[in-house]
């Protein structure tokens, strides 16, 4: 496995098996930069969201690099203020703009209960989301997006999506590192052909200095962060680690020359809750 293989997800889409993210990187010269380093350093996987604030930043990056659009993943989500089919549809059309891209690779639904829709109704989200995937089936028929997914979706929420899409999501982004590894949650996505994206692999940097981690560290003569980030492909899940810093980007991405043990992946699963958990997709106050 190298930083450019590729999963291939449920329409045939492929889609690089490690992703960079770009959550708090400061729109301007901080994304800007960032994303400069990633795509320098070998990454094709971009990760944005509407909300992150830096498409703009992420877009000049992109354009800067030289790298033929057909050799990058670029991946947006839409965010909670836009529900309904007109809104979900100008709000890709305004990430495109700003990213300077004709077509996006993934669109994912950023969260599946925000707070505006809650205060409508108890079983409001049901037919938010109904309406937010028919807008986001109508784009990807349209070729504004190569793939459409879900992010921070738990079972009950892609159940009640079944009963009205026509397409399943294609990828199902969310918390996922040893701190917290949603098992049910995972098996699910599997079985349902839905890829398991892995968002804060470390931990949004909490579980860098994890002692439990360090004898791994050490036995595979790399970091703590390389040790997460490989934990999570060796769990089949595509992990999207972020950093500003040069130096991390590069070690963040030469993590395909090991790969853990059984015995050692065990270990490292034996640290669920060790950290933060999930948030409660249901009980956001955004
Ligand atoms: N869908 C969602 O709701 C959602 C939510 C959260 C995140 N995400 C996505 O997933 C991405 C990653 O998650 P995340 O941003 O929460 O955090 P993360 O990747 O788990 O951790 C990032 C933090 O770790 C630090 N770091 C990174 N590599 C390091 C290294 N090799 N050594 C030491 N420190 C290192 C970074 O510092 P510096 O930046 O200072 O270098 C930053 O503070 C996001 O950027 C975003 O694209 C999605």
């Amino acid at each position: 496995m190298s930083l450019t293989d590729t999963y291939t997800l449920a329409n045939g889409t492929k889609i690089p098996v490690l992703g960079f993210g770009t959550w708090q990187s400061a729109d301007g010269d901080i994304a800007y930069q960032s994303v400069k380093w990633a795509l320098d350093a070998g990454y094709r996987h971009i990760d944005t969201a509407a909300i992150y604030g830096n498409e703009a930043s992420v877009g000049r990056a992109i354009k800067d690099s030289g790298i033929p659009r057909e050799s990058l993943f670029v991946t947006s989500k839409l965010w909670n203020d836009a529900r309904t089919y007109e809104t979900v549809t100008n709000a890709l059309d305004v990430s495109l703009d700003k990213l300077g891209l004709d077509y996006l690779d993934l669109y994912l639904i950023h969260w599946p209960n925000p707070a505006g829709v809650q205060i409508k109704g108890e079983n409001a989200w049901q037919s938010a989301n109904a309406e937010t995937w028919h807008a986001f089936e109508d784009a990807y028929t349209a070729g504004k997006t190569k793939a459409i997914g879900v992010s921070n979706f738990q079972i009950h929420h892609l159940e009640a999506l079944t009963k009205t899409q026509t397409i399943a999501p294609m990828v199902n982004q969310n918390f996922l590192n040893p701190s917290d590894q949603q098992v049910e949650l995972v098996a699910y996505n599997n079985a349902h052909n839905i890829l398991n994206e892995a968002y804060s692999p470390l931990g949004t940097g909490k579980l860098i200095d994890l002692p439990q981690v360090s004898s791994l560290a050490e036995k595979y003569n790399k970091s703590i962060p390389q040790i997460l980030i490989r934990w999570s492909l060796d769990k089949g899940f595509l992990p999207l680690p972020k950093s500003t810093h040069e130096s991390y980007i590069k070690a963040n991405a030469d993590v395909f020359d090991f790969v853990l043990t059984g015995d050692d992946i065990a270990s490292l699963d034996k640290l669920q809750a060790v950290g933060e958990l999930h948030t409660n997709a249901d009980q956001v106050s955004f």
